[in-house]
């Protein structure tokens, strides 16, 4: 991963498709003075992500691609990365799959949050499904993206004991509290 050069904060674009506490949580910290990041973009496959709100009170740009014909839109969103100069995408509750090709142009500058302890239990349902399974642990994970989903190369994790009276609810709960802390602390350990 290229290193911070002088004083340059690296242009960054997050992509959510929901309520985008993370990408809110992401803002704060570009703002803060010894973050390497600017948010310069937001982008989402449904103009329904409540997210999006974020982008208006911060006035960040933010584009829509619905991914109804993927190679079209990430073409596009591709040519849009380009124009604005964006050196690094931040994935934060992004509900589509990216493709190899598009991967391949950014190698190793996206990152993604996954609410689990990966490699366990990649994909959707993660809290009960470890409730399901009795786990005694579970937790978030920052990780790069690779065209193998939820698959790449872990930049940090924190882990969490699971209480004997927690609902999938409340897990998720005291995870996200995790996720905000951790996204920005794997952001500072890479650049
Ligand atoms: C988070 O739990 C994240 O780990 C997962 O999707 C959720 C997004 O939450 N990938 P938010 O939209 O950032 O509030």
């Amino acid at each position: 991963m290229e290193k911070l050069i002088g004083l340059k904060k690296i242009k960054t674009a997050v992509f959510i498709s929901g309520t985008g506490s993370n990408f809110k949580n992401l803002i704060k910290f570009s703002k803060i003075k010894k973050t390497p990041i600017t948010i310069d973009l937001v982008i989402s496959n449904t103009n329904k992500a409540k997210g999006l709100r974020y982008a208006s009170q911060f006035n960040i740009e933010k584009k829509i691609f619905n991914f109804q014909n993927i190679k079209i839109s990430e073409k596009n969103i591709l040519k849009l990365l380009k124009k604005r100069n964006i050196k690094f995408i931040c994935l934060a509750g992004f509900m589509r799959i990216l493709s190899y090709s598009f991967i391949k142009k950014f190698n190793g500058k996206i990152i993604n949050i996954h609410p689990s302890l990966l490699p366990k239990y990649k994909g959707l349902n993660t809290h009960q499904r470890a409730i399901t399974n009795k786990e005694k642990f579970a937790g978030c994970t920052i990780h790069y993206v690779t065209a193998k989903l939820d698959s790449g190369k872990i930049i940090l994790q924190k882990k969490i004991r699971i209480a004997p009276n927690d609902t999938s609810a409340s897990l998720a709960k005291k995870i996200l509290k995790e996720e905000h802390n951790l996204y920005p602390a794997a952001i500072m350990k890479i650049f």
